[in-house]
């Protein structure tokens, strides 16, 4: 299936390992022009080279002017942006009893700030032009809210009520808002998650990861290129009518519809 997104401008932050990068990928191979970003600015800049057309750029998300450098440097280059993925790094584990002011301002700064200030950047020109797609990676805790990650339950809650405000303000616009939501894709964070459960569990990191798979019905933890295929796909001509919705990527780990 042709997704219709060729030369499409594809933003895609957070995207030098893991999701974002999977996320990245499939967009270039549907013939997007993807911009690679991350804190890690020769990574972005070595991947975007692998990459026909992609641009690597180093930005911190969570400082005060990182979204709005990375706008800057991208609008350098480009007169338009049409997809704008919403991906970031994630807060650090802690119960709900333990968290402090300061892990609520950090959750924030990670899960919601930049993400809306990178939405208020890129909104207008995708109403003007009359087509956008914005898409956030969540969680399986914002449908059953995870053990032990407290400031990520929180944020991303945040975030899915900030997507599901503007999916309903934008509709008609032509700009679709909507979220994919990972159960356990292996990634780099899920690896040293499980290290850190292994940790506290006294058990070796193995046994961590058989018990989570256990746990998931198709019996394995997602590739980030099945989840790269379902952003892909939120993004195309053909889902135009399909918005403030969020689509499970997690092998069907959450135990409800
Ligand atoms: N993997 C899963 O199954 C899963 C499940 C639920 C939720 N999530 C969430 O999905 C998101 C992506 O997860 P992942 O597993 O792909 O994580 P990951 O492998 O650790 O990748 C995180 C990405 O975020 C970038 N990043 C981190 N902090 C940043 C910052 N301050 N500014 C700019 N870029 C930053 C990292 O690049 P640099 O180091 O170059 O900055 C990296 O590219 C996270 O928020 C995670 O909590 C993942």
């Amino acid at each position: 299936m042709d997704l219709g997104i060729t030369g499409k401008v594809a933003v895609v932050s957070a995207s030098t390992s893991g999701i974002g990068l999977g996320i990245a990928k499939a967009l270039a191979a549907e013939g997007a022009t993807v911009v690679i970003s991350g804190r890690r600015e020769s990574l972005a800049k070595e991947i975007a080279a692998t990459i026909p057309g992609a641009i690597g750029i180093g930005v911190d998300l969570t400082s005060p002017t990182g979204p709005n450098d990375l706008i800057d440097a991208v609008e350098a280059m480009h007169d338009s942006i049409d997809i704008l993925v919403l991906n970031s790094g994630g807060p650090k584990p802690g119960t709900a009893a333990a968290l402090t002011d300061d892990d609520l301002t950090v959750a924030v700064n990670l899960l919601v700030r930049p993400q809306r200030q990178l939405i208020e950047r890129v909104l207008p020109g995708m109403r003007e032009r009359k087509w956008g797609r914005i898409i956030a990676v969540g969680s399986s805790g914002i449908v059953a809210p995870l053990s032990n990650l407290a400031a990520s339950n929180i944020g991303r809650a945040a975030l899915s009520g900030l997507l599901k405000t503007l999916a309903n303000e934008v509709g008609a616009d032509g700009v679709t808002c909507n979220m994919v939501l990972p159960g356990r894709i292996d990634t780099d964070r899920i690896q040293q998650l499980d290290s850190l459960a292994a940790e506290r569990q006294g058990k070796a990191v193995e046994a961590v990861r058989d018990g989570s798979k256990a746990a998931i019905p198709v019996g394995r933890y997602g590739t980030i290129e099945e989840f790269g295929a379902t952003a892909a796909f939120l993004a195309s001509q053909q889902a135009a009518y399909i918005t403030g919705s969020q689509i499970r990527v997690d092998g069907g780990l959450i135990p409800v519809y």
